[in-house]
């Protein structure tokens, strides 16, 4: 039987536990997960795609089935490079439908081949976003519940230093 592959795209800028529950729930369904960085300089992220590919790199590192990548232009384009049918999403809240609807439903014009799998976040992260940890890190909150440590510290060496970590 072939190996079941998807593409878990997004900014990832910076990843945290939210998009890790979703990795480790399309694990149970798929065998290999290939994370896709949006290299989206025009979005004005905080950190580089060099530094996002890094972070999620380090956060991944104990799972064999998940590999790390980057991507510009259409998504579809790229999962079709890579040879795989299926987009991975997580679903926080009601308030993500839309957007998600709308990007899935673009990619499935753009190309019908390719279907968009969708996961629910743990209850426990639907009121977290990177937004959110980057906006709380930039004035001093501690996001250590929120990321993993290397984030946590790439945070804290970007905004400055906390007595924490
Ligand atoms: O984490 P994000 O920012 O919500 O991820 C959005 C992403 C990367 C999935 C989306 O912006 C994307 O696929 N961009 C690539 C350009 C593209 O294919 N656009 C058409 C569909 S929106």
């Amino acid at each position: 039987m072939s190996e079941r592959i998807a593409v878990y795209p997004g900014s990832f800028d910076p990843v945290t536990y939210g998009h890790l529950d979703i990795l480790q729930r399309g694990l149970s369904v798929f065998d290999q997960i290939i994370i896709a960085v949006l290299n989206n300089s025009s979005k004005n992220p905080l950190f580089t795609v060099e530094e996002r590919v890094d972070l999620l790199k380090k956060a991944t590192a104990h799972l064999d089935s998940v590999t790390v990548d980057s991507f510009e232009g259409l998504l579809v384009d790229y999962v079709q490079k890579k040879k795989v049918g299926i987009v991975l999403r997580g679903l926080r809240a009601i308030s993500d439908f839309e957007y998600e609807l709308q990007i899935a439903a673009i990619n499935k014009s753009l190309n019908p081949k390719i279907e968009t799998c969708f996961m629910m976040t743990s209850n426990h992260y639907s009121f977290l976003s990177s937004s959110m940890v980057k906006e709380a890190a930039m004035y001093g909150g501690s996001v250590h519940e929120l990321v993993p440590e290397p984030v946590e510290k790439a945070l804290v060496h970007k905004f400055g230093k906390r007595s924490s970590v």
